[in-house]
């Protein structure tokens, strides 16, 4: 696998990774952005070395970032990076989280790189060219059933109706005799899960670009499928993301999109 694209993201991302996994180690202040939102020093550094490293080498491609970068999604060349995805579990110690990078032109998503700092584990998606985890070939499991599949859920900060929608559609889902159901708290990884094998599902009613926009090429290079939670194509903007092994897509779709909060229609 191999890009020009690929080889500055993991640069970027294993600078990124070194910082986030350093304030792990040592600790840091946690503080509130919004309701129930946290953030860190690790997270605004991170992405401060991470979109130098793509300036340096792409002077005048745009960056979406979590923290502090709000180029205009429509540029032609678009780099949409999360610094630190699972600052809830990095807040509460718990080694679960990783730094995204995607670079997408006109629209479409061209690379996407998600590294886990804590495990070393990289996964990687050029498009066209597949999908791989520390460079072996990456596949959903497209033989597993509804009701043998595992299935990932993210909760947004709300704790309003996007969440009450949530715990409703978990429910429905418990009662399609699925094998269970898990929120491991970082969206990049659970879309990651998904293109191993691991989910045969994960969705989330509110997520911003930087959630998905790396996971989605790699879903997509390992053979799955990622839709909104309505079954539409995924805007770049903050939306629902319902990503699968295709073949139960229909069926988790049709418990989703029933659930589907209404303010968020
Ligand atoms: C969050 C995580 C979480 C998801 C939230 C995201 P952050 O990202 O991906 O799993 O449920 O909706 O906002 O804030 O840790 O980068
Ligand atoms: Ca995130
Ligand atoms: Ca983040």
């Amino acid at each position: 696998m191999q890009s020009a694209e690929l080889s500055v993201a993991r640069e970027a991302a294993l600078k990124g990774g070194e910082i986030v996994r350093r304030y792990f180690h040592e600790g840091v202040e946690i503080r509130t952005k919004e309701s129930f939102n946290l953030v860190s020093d690790a997270d605004v550094e991170s992405e401060h070395v991470i979109a130098d490293s793509i300036r340096r080498a792409f002077p005048g491609h745009a960056v979406l970032g979590e923290e502090a970068h709000r180029d205009d999604v429509t540029s032609e060349h678009l780099w949409i990076v999360d610094p630190l995805d699972g600052t809830n579990n990095f807040a509460h110690k718990i080694p679960h989280f990783a730094v995204s990078i995607a670079y997408w032109r006109h629209g479409k998503p061209e690379c996407g790189v998600i590294y886990q700092p804590m495990t070393g584990d990289w996964f990687t998606a050029v498009r066209g060219q597949g999908a791989e985890k520390n460079d072996q070939p990456l596949r959903v499991d497209a033989t597993v059933g509804l009701n043998e599949s595992l299935i990932g859920v993210g909760f947004y900060y709300d704790r309003g109706s996007v969440m009450e929608a949530t715990l409703a559609a978990m429910g429905d889902l418990f009662r399609t005799h699925i094998h269970g159901i898990r929120r491991f708290g970082a969206a990049t990884l659970d879309l990651c899960a998904v293109a191993t094998g691991q989910f045969g599902a994960f969705f989330e009613y509110e997520l911003s670009p930087w959630d998905w926009a790396a996971g989605l090429l790699i879903v997509e290079e390992a053979g799955g499928r990622v839709t909104t939670c309505l079954g539409r194509p995924v805007p770049i903007e903050r939306t629902s993301i319902l990503a699968t092994n295709g073949a139960i897509h229909d069926q988790v779709l049709d418990v989703v999109s029933a659930r589907f909060p209404v303010q968020n229609a």
